[in-house]
C-alpha cells in the first residue's frame, strides 16, 4: 500500500520514441513453453521459492518525505528528474509486460517457468507503479495503459531475450546499487526521497538477474557454443553501448545528484562485465586501453545524430546528414566487438 499523493495530476504524458528509448518486448511464447529446464531445474526452484518469500512487500511504502512540495527545484532539475522518471518507469513496465505475458502463456504448459515469471512481474509492477507516483509529485503521471495498447513492441526470439533480459536485471542492480551508496556516503545529494529505496529494490533486480541466469544455464547450447560466444559478446556490448550513449546525453541527471555520468557508467559497465563472469564463457575486455576510448567515439557520434534531430529541415535532409554519423557509429562499435575477448573458462555442463 503506498499513501495517495496530495497533488492533483495535472498531465499524463506518452513518451517520444527514439534509438534509444527504453523499448516493449514481445517473444515467441510457444517456443519458452516447450523448453527442457530439467537440467537446471533444482536451480530454478530454489530462486522461485525466494521470490515468494516476497522479502520487499512492504518495502514500498511513500513517506512523510514524498509530501515536501517539489516546487523548489529549478525548471532545468525538475525536468531532468521527470525524464529519468519517465524512463524508468517505462523500462521497468516494459519488464512487467513482457514478464506478465510469457507467464499467461506459460501456465497450463510448465508452471514452475510461468510461476517465476509472475513472480518478477509483480516485482516489475511494484517498481513501475512506485516510479508512476514518483512522477505524481511533479504534478505529472505517466499513462501506462495508452502505452500498453500504442507502444511498437519488438519482437525477440527467447534465446535473445534470455541474454538482452539477464544482462538488463545486473546492470539495473549495479545502477540502483551504486546511486544508493553514493548518496548514503553524499546525503547532501539525495534531493529525492526515492534513492533512499534503491538498495533493497536493487536486490529484486539482481534476483530477476539470477532467475535469467539459471535459465540460461538449463540450455547448456546458449553457453557454452561458439555461436554462443559471439551472442554473449554481442549482448554485452549493445547494453553496455545503450546505456553509455544514453547516459552521457543525461550528464546533467547525474551531476545534479553529485555524480559524473561517464565514470558512474564505467564503474557500472565494469560490474556487470564482472558479473557476467560467472554465467558466461566470454566477457568484454572492459580494462583494454580502446574500450573505452571507442566508446566515447560512439557517444560523440550519438550527440551528433541527437543534434541532427533538432535541426528544422525536412526528414530526408536529416537522413543524409546522419548517414556519416550512422557509419561512425556501426564502424567504431563493431571495432569494441572484434576486440580481443576474456575467456572466463565457464563451461556449462551440469548433470
Ligand atoms: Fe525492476
Ligand atoms: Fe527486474
Amino acid at each position: 500500500m503506498s499513501f495517495a499523493s496530495p497533488k492533483k495530476i495535472e498531465n499524463k504524458i506518452t513518451t517520444k520514441e527514439t534509438l534509444l528509448t527504453p523499448r516493449f518486448y514481445t517473444t515467441d511464447f510457444e517456443e519458452i513453453s516447450k523448453l527442457d529446464i530439467s537440467k537446471n531445474q533444482r536451480e530454478i526452484e530454489a530462486i522461485v521459492e525466494e521470490f515468494r518469500i516476497d522479502y520487499n512487500r512492504d518495502h514500498f511504502i511513500r513517506d512523510k518525505e514524498f509530501y515536501k512540495t517539489w516546487d523548489s527545484f529549478d525548471e532545468k532539475t525538475r525536468n531532468i528528474f521527470i525524464e529519468f522518471l519517465e524512463r524508468s518507469c517505462t523500462a521497468e513496465f516494459s519488464g512487467f509486460l513482457l514478464y506478465k505475458e510469457i507467464s499467461r502463456n506459460l501456465k497450463n504448459v510448465n508452471p514452475l517457468l510461468a510461476e517465476g515469471f509472475s513472480f518478477m512481474a509483480r516485482d516489475e509492477a511494484r517498481h513501475a507503479g512506485f516510479l508512476n507516483k514518483a512522477m505524481s509529485d511533479f504534478n505529472i503521471s505517466l499513462d501506462l495503459g495508452f502505452l500498453t495498447k500504442t507502444r511498437k513492441y519488438t519482437f525477440f526470439a527467447p534465446k535473445f531475450i534470455f541474454y538482452s533480459t539477464y544482462l538488463s536485471e545486473k546492470i539495473g542492480y549495479w545502477r540502483y546499487i551504486t546511486i544508493y551508496r553514493h548518496l548514503e556516503k553524499n546525503p547532501t545529494y539525495r534531493v529525492y526521497p526515492l534513492f533512499r529505496f534503491f538498495e533493497s529494490w536493487c536486490q529484486d533486480e539482481n534476483r530477476h538477474g539470477d532467475f535469467f541466469a539459471a535459465l540460461l544455464k538449463s540450455q547448456e547450447e546458449l553457453l557454452n557454443t561458439n555461436e554462443a560466444r559471439l551472442w554473449c559478446r554481442f549482448f554485452l556490448l549493445s547494453v553496455f553501448a545503450t546505456m553509455y550513449l544514453n547516459d552521457l546525453q543525461r550528464k546533467e541527471f547525474y551531476a545534479s545528484i553529485g555524480l559524473n555520468a561517464k565514470q558512474f557508467d564505467q564503474y557500472v559497465i565494469r560490474k556487470t562485465n564482472q558479473s557476467a563472469k560467472t554465467l558466461f564463457p566470454v566477457i568484454l575486455d572492459v580494462n583494454h586501453p580502446d574500450f573505452f576510448p571507442l566508446l566515447d567515439k560512439c557517444a560523440d557520434s550519438n550527440q551528433k545524430l541527437c543534434d541532427i534531430d533538432r535541426i528544422k529541415v525536412f526528414n530526408i535532409i536529416k537522413n543524409i546528414l546522419k548517414l556519416p554519423y550512422y557509419i561512425i557509429l556501426i564502424i567504431n562499435l563493431l571495432k569494441i566487438y572484434l576486440l580481443k575477448p576474456i575467456e572466463t573458462n565457464y563451461i556449462w555442463t551440469i548433470s
